[in-house]
């Protein structure tokens, strides 16, 4: 990396320890589900996405949604965390060290936001039981509250994951404690309305996250880096606000994460505070299913209109960094070199990088080299769309002509 001693860059691109393992430097890639991963088996196309993020520059780079077991995963083209995936996993993890990076696995479960029914399946689980909107789209109508025998169930399959990622040559685990997911929906008191001490207060609320942090730690945590990621605001009516995700910040801390992910919002119900812009109604064309088409419609109507702002969750992260020590990895809207700047500054050890890393994948060594000052990313949003074609996930800006306005019915 040409990045001068004395760059305002620089500073970036030194290492940074987390936890037991070391980083090049400080760019992370966030978990942008790949949707390369057909029938839970991951692609080698999966393999070579990840190694050209490597390639490009970004130290880390997250393997999204990988479900610790099979009712846990939101849709087919998932990866899930078994025997069967490992040696395809190993291929990834090998090509992201020849090309000079590190992985990590984002380990989930979907709990009640999963469109896919396992084999055998029953209700789809929640913190709390009842009507469940989501499975509108799936034909699951209610869902499950847990009971203390399915967390712990759920809690060693957390930690079983995080031991595959290991032996799949995983450098980091990322518990995904956000954006509505099952351990999100522990934490929201949208989702729960729990009366026993796994609901009611934060304090409670916290209970069942914090044990499956304590079980991924104690399984993985002096090899891995176990990094978790969290809605520091949910952005929704009867959600999180702030001072919910400071005192989750605080109490992620205190059970020993090596690092915090600072993000925001929940897929339902507010997308456009975890992407800082709206969505565009092209998107509906690529779907396929009339029933999430019209879901993607309803949440069209629901949410404002939304004007892009680089480092547009900044005043958030920035309650978090006052009230924590832990090393925190800024996300989202992060576009340029002054933002870069000032995240290392402001004292974020990390930067997490989604649609600039799909449109650029080599826009970390671009950055350092002087060669990019500005990513061409738009957020226009057109990518979420492609993780539910057989394509997967890229950048429409990338492709030859615009495949979401290439498939709307020709004007006139
Ligand atoms: C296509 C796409 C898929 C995403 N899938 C995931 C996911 O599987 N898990 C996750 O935690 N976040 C996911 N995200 C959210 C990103 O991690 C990140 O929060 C968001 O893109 C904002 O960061 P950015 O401004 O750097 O893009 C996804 C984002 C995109 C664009
Ligand atoms: S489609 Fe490309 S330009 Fe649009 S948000 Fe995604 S990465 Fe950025």
């Amino acid at each position: 990396m040409s990045t001068e001693m004395n760059s305002p860059l620089a500073a970036a691109y030194q290492p940074l320890r987390v936890g037991p393992i070391q980083l090049k430097n400080r760019f992370i890639k966030a978990a942008t589900n790949e949707g390369m991963s057909p029938n839970g088996i991951p692609s080698q196309q999966l393999v070579q996405f990840h190694a050209g993020v490597a390639a490009g520059g970004a130290a880390l780079t997250t393997v999204a949604y990988c479900a610790v077991s099979d009712d846990g995963c939101t849709l087919p083209n998932q990866i899930q965390l078994n025997r069967q995936t490992l040696p395809h996993l190993r291929a990834l993890t090998d090509a992201v060290h020849a090309a000079g990076g590190k992985a990590s696995a984002q380990i989930t479960h979907g709990g009640c936001f999963v469109f896919t029914r396992a084999p055998g399946q029953g209700r789809p689980l929640s913190a709390s039981g009842g009507f469940n909107k989501i499975g509108l789209m799936s034909g699951m109508f209610f869902k499950k509250q847990m009971s203390e025998a399915d967390m712990q169930r759920i809690a060693v399959d957390f930690a079983r994951g995080a031991r595959l990622a290991q032996e799949a040559g995983f450098d980091a685990v990322e518990i995904h404690m956000g954006h509505g997911y099952l351990l999100s929906q522990f934490l929201s008191p949208r989702y729960n309305q729990r009366k026993d001490a796994y609901g009611g207060s934060l304090e409670n609320r916290l209970r069942f996250p914090r044990q499956v942090l304590r079980a991924v730690l104690d399984a993985v945590g002096n090899e891995l880096a176990v990094i978790c990621k969290f809605s520091m605001v949910e952005g929704a009516r009867g959600g999180n606000h702030i001072d919910e995700g400071v005192q989750i910040a605080r109490a992620l801390a205190e059970e020993g994460a090596h690092l915090l992910v600072l993000s925001a919002g929940l897929n339902a119900e507010s997308i456009t505070t975890m992407f800082g812009s709206s969505f565009p109604p092209e998107n509906r064309a690529v779907v396929t299913n009339p029933v999430m088409k019209f879901a993607m419609y309803l949440q069209q109507l629901a949410e404002k209109p939304r004007e892009f702002k680089p480092l547009y969750l900044l005043k958030y992260a920035r309650q978090i960094r006052a009230a924590v020590d832990v090393p925190l990895a800024y996300l989202g809207g992060l576009t340029s070199a002054e933002g870069v700047v000032e995240l290392v500054d402001e004292g974020f050890e990390a930067l997490a990088l989604g649609r600039v890393l799909i449109h650029d994948p080599n826009w970390v060594n671009a950055l350092g080299q002087g060669v990019a000052r500005q990513s061409g990313c738009t957020a226009c949003n057109r990518c979420v769309a492609m993780m539910y074609t057989e394509g997967g996930t890229s950048c429409v800006l990338g492709l030859p002509g615009d495949p979401i306005l290439n498939s709307l019915p020709a004007a006139g």
